[in-house]
Parts: structure tokens; sequence; C-alpha cells
């Protein structure tokens, strides 16, 4: 059954988490889709896909493309897509067209964007036209622009209050949940216990309603230095480096393609002997 935003509110302060992650194209959102109440297509795409160094490298382009995929592939989660940087900013006016055509344009549930008291007017703007939305606060890897800005937020008192005036402010605005990035246990406890909506964590312990991690560091295809918060489940970077040297040398040794694999024409029929 088709999961809607509505649903994933309704799942605040279960005793059970509720399972996210992310995905940019259709085979690895048909495999995610029956195990996650919820699918991002997140503009670490640029990063994880493009290889860009930063999430200020996704476009409009870029992730109504991805979302596309991704909603073309999915039936039962809810599908949220980033509004990449530089889309929604500078006005609530700005925002409301580039959401309204990433909805349009990818069919997906709802946007998410980045940012908490000081988004809130263009978040109610979103929401006042029909427009679901997640916020994200916390670590907010669009203000990112070097390694060092990848940092836990909120342990010291001004941070961790502008954090709870963030949660609130989105909360109050419309949104259906806020993602929590990179912020300390008893924080992330106690926002989640005292805003409405549901929480999903990332890098902010198992005390949030929701999780999320993206999929291509669960798996272990990202390569390099991950955040703590980090577990990988699998190391698949092995697996295909092991299957691509296999191929390398059954090219090189002519052992692939064999007979299996080789189309053969079929035998002329009674063709005239030749004298
Ligand atoms: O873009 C993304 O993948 C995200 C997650 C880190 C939550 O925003």
């Amino acid at each position: 059954m088709k999961l809607t935003p509505n649903d994933i509110l309704k799942m605040k302060s279960q005793p059970q988490a509720f399972p996210c992650l992310t995905a940019y194209s259709a085979p690895m959102a048909t495999q995610i889709d029956a195990h996650c109440d919820l699918i991002l297509v997140g503009d670490s795409v640029s990063m994880v896909l493009y290889g860009f160094n930063s999430t200020q490298n996704a476009d409009m382009e870029m992730m109504i493309r991805h979302g596309q995929a991704v909603v073309n592939a999915t039936q039962q989660a809810v599908i949220i897509v980033d509004m990449p940087f530089g889309s929604y900013e500078e006005s609530p006016e700005q925002a409301l067209k580039n959401a309204q055509r990433i909805m349009v344009e990818t069919k997906c549930d709802c946007v998410k964007l980045e940012g908490g008291e000081d988004m809130a007017h263009t978040i109610a703007t979103l929401v006042k036209n029909n427009i679901p939305v997640v916020a994200h606060i916390g670590l907010q890897p669009q203000m990112a622009t070097q390694a060092s800005d990848y940092k836990i937020k909120g342990k010291d008192k001004a941070e961790a209050e502008q954090l709870r005036k963030d949660a609130q402010a989105v909360a109050q605005a419309g949104a259906f949940a806020v993602v929590i990035e990179a912020v300390p246990e008893s924080l992330a406890r106690e926002i989640t216990a005292q805003i409405t909506i549901p929480t999903i964590g990332i890098g902010a312990s198992n005390a949030c309603d929701g999780q999320i991690l993206v999929t291509e560091d669960m798996l272990g295809l990202t390569l390099g230095k991950k955040p703590k918060f980090v577990k990988e489940y699998e190391t698949l970077s092995n697996n295909i480096e092991t299957a691509i040297q296999s191929y390398e040398n059954d090219v090189r040794t002519r052992s692939f393609p064999n007979e299996k694999f080789t189309y053969k024409s079929k035998k002329p029929k009674n063709l005239p002997e030749v004298a």
C-alpha cells in the first residue's frame, strides 16, 4: 500500500523507529521500496554519483531526473526530493515555483529543504500551497563547503538553543517531519520529545522517531573516510572489485565470451553441393 506524508506523521513516538534510505536510481529504489517507509532523493547525489565535493553542485535538472527514476521504480514508500542549493533560499516565491516544478515533473510526494527558523516562512508558504515539506536542521550539508564544516552541531549552549528553536519553528510552520543531522543524543532526545512531528535522525542517536542513511555509505560503496554515524552493513566495493577483476581476466584470456554467450548463425539448409 502506498504510504503518504500523513502516514509518516502518525509514526511519531511509536515503539519502533521507521527506516529511511536515500536512492538516486531505479534499481536501488526498487530494492529499498519494500523495506523503508521513506526514500530520499538527496542532493548528496552530486557527491555520491557525480563525484563533486559539495552538495552545492546539485541543480534542479539533476534532482528532477533522479526523482523521476526513483518515483518510476517505487510503489510503497513516501518519496522526498531534495530542493537543491540556490532553488529556495532567495524568497518563498522562488521556493514555491521550484517546489511546484519538482512535484509536477517527478510526481514525488514531498520536498525537503535545509534550514530552521530562517526557513519557517518559506515552509509555511509551500505547505499553504499543498506541498508537503520535510525540514533539515543540525548539520546542513549545503552550507558545508569544506571538510572541516562537517562537524557535530548543538554542542555548545547557544547552538543547542538555536536548534531547539529551529525544530519548533519548522514544526509550527507545517513541516510533517524534520531530519536532524549530527547532533548529540541528549539534544536529539529532548527535541524529539518536545515537537509534534517525527524527527528523522542521521548521526542523531536512536532517540529519533526515524533513521536515515545514505545507501551507498551503508552498503560500503563510498570510498574514503566516513562519518562516525555510518554503519557499513556490507562492503560491496570489495565484491564489485572482485567481479571486475574476473571480467578483466576473462576478456584478456579470451575466456569470455565463450560458446554460452555467443550467437551462432543457423546452418543454411539444402544448399546445392559445390562441385
Ligand atoms: O542529501 C542527502 O542525502 C541528505 C541526507 C544526508 C539526509 O540530505
